[in-house]
Parts: structure tokens; C-alpha cells; sequence
């Protein structure tokens, strides 16, 4: 009999189908300015936004997700961050209602996109709040941002229609304006954020709700690599996070490098152009896939 050092079991991670819901950037340009990483004066190239936003909603298609195309609109660029347009769960959806009037239109677009794909009742919220940009569901409860966007009374009207507990956390950093620029959710139990972007008395929270979490690094924040979307197994995300990457390589996900460079002109990757539609009879969207 020979003694071997006990091995570390790989931990398994298992991925859960997902329907999206993803806006194309048919009109994206950055024409105002309303988060630091915007500037009108840089050039953008829409086709290849258009090509790289095709790249990922292949990569979706591919993993076996469903993607469905809410209509863009001339005149409203950032409508391609479908995240914003609002949070969809166990049957309960909830439009968006935006902090900037540059964006303010897409709160009824949005609405009405639910309501016309069998989604509704839709509801509104009284206080202003950008949906799944600082609305993330992590199993059973919900992570809520405020700070830059969306106000802190929304995050008791969440917790009412849906139901569900939701822990509120204090953004500080312009640059990370949204929730799920500095949090990632990565399956129903961990996540990976950037400490620094939160407050301290939620930096303590997270560290408490979350002592598995995957710290980012100034660089990994910097390149948004936190605004990613798992399965709970492949992490989609940008190609320039290298330090993110590898830490959740190690962790047992699968990560798929995609490169958003053109929209992240408008201050948003991966995770801004995905509206998760969660908890909903399949059969019950409308529209084709
Ligand atoms: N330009 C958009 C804005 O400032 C970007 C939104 C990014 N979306 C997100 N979910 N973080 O509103």
C-alpha cells in the first residue's frame, strides 16, 4: 500500500439554464455623458459593437441559454444595457425608472416589452431604480446597491413585490456606479466584488454574508471584469481581467473571455447588456427566441 498525500477535490460547479433577455446596440453611441467612464468625444464604432454584442449572445446561445431581443430605439443609446431595464423573478417583474432623463424613456419601452412577452403584471416602483444594474438575485435574496443610482427606499419595494429579503449595500466609487460593476454573482451562494467600492460598514456585511467571496483587484474592477454573468458554472466576462480570471479558474468555474471594448465607451461590459428573466414558465414568453 502506498500513502499519497490527500487529494483536493475539484469542487463541481453546476450550471443552471438561464433565459436573457438582450437589446442590440443598433443606435449605441456615447452622445452625453451621465457615469466617469463616458466622454461624447471618443469615437465609437457601432458595427463592432454590433459584432461583439453578436459574439456574446452566441456565446449564451451556445452554453444552451435563451436569449430573447427586446427592440432598440433610435435617440437612446445606452438602451442596449438591457440590465437596466428592470428585474425579473419567481413571476414578478419590475420595470425600471431611471435617474437620468437621457435614459428616462426606456423605463416604458421596457415595461411594455415585459407586459407585450407575457411578463406582467409589470410593476413600478415609486422611487427611482436602474433594475438588475443594483438589483442582483443570489439564491433566495436579493443585493441591492444605492449610492449613484438607484435610491434606498426602492430597496423595501423590491423586498414587497418580490417578496424576498434584501440586503442593502453603500456604493462609494463614481467610477462603479451600478451594483454590478464592483459585485458578480457567480452561483445561488458566492460572489466576487471589489472591496473598495463599497462603504465600510458594507464591506463588513459582505465580508460576513460572503467569506468564500473572490476579491478583485484595482485592475480586475478597472476592466469592469466584475460585470459578468455565470450559470453557476461558465463565467462569461471581459478578456482583460487576467488576476479575476485566474482566481475563478481556481475556484472550479469555466470562464469564457468575450470583448465588449466598444461598449464599455458607455461604462458597461457584460453583465449591464444581460436582463436575466428568472422563475418564469418558459412557454410563457411570446416572442421567439
Ligand atoms: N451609460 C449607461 C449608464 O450610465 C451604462 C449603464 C451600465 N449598466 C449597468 N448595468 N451597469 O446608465
Amino acid at each position: 500500500m502506498t500513502l499519497t498525500s490527500p487529494a483536493v477535490a475539484p469542487v463541481a460547479r453546476v450550471a443552471r439554464l438561464r433565459t436573457y433577455a438582450m437589446t442590440p446596440p443598433t443606435h449605441f453611441t456615447v452622445s452625453y455623458a451621465i457615469n466617469p467612464w463616458m466622454d461624447p468625444s471618443t469615437p465609437v464604432d457601432t458595427d463592432l459593437a454590433i459584432a461583439q454584442w453578436l459574439r456574446l449572445r452566441e456565446t449564451y446561445e451556445s452554453l444552451g441559454h435563451r436569449v430573447h431581443t427586446v427592440d432598440p430605439h433610435p435617440g437612446l443609446p445606452d438602451m442596449v444595457y438591457a440590465a437596466n431595464g428592470g428585474l425579473s423573478i419567481g413571476g414578478h417583474t419590475i420595470a425600471a425608472r431611471f435617474a437620468f432623463p437621457e435614459r428616462g424613456p426606456e423605463g416604458d419601452l421596457y415595461a411594455a416589452w415585459f407586459h407585450g412577452n407575457g411578463l406582467g403584471p409589470v410593476h413600478r416602483t415609486v422611487g427611482i431604480q436602474e433594475g438588475e444594474g443594483d438589483f442582483l438575485v443570489i439564491g433566495a435574496r436579493i443585493l441591492a446597491g444605492t449610492g449613484f443610482r438607484s435610491h434606498r427606499d426602492t430597496h423595501d419595494e423590491v423586498s414587497a413585490i418580490t417578496g424576498l429579503p434584501v440586503v442593502t449595500l453603500e456604493l462609494v466609487d463614481p467610477r462603479f456606479y451600478h451594483l454590478d460593476t464592483a459585485l458578480g454573482v457567480l452561483d445561488d451562494e458566492n460572489i466576487a466584488y471589489y472591496p473598495p467600492a463599497f462603504s465600510p460598514a458594507s464591506r463588513t456585511l459582505l465580508r460576513t454574508l460572503f467569506p468564500d467571496a473572490i476579491v478583485a483587484t484595482d485592475d480586475d474592477a478597472a476592466a469592469l471584469g466584475l460585470n459578468l454573468v455565470s450559470d453557476g458554472r461558465h463565467v462569461v466576462m471581459t478578456d482583460a481581467a487576467p488576476h479575476l480570471t485566474e482566481l475563478l479558474r481556481a475556484a472550479g468555474y469555466d470562464t469564457i473571455a468575450i470583448d465588449l471594448s466598444e461598449l464599455l465607451k458607455g461604462g458597461g461590459g457584460i453583465k449591464c447588456c444581460t436582463l436575466e428573466l428568472r422563475g418564469i414558465d418558459k412557454e410563457v414568453l411570446v416572442s421567439p427566441p
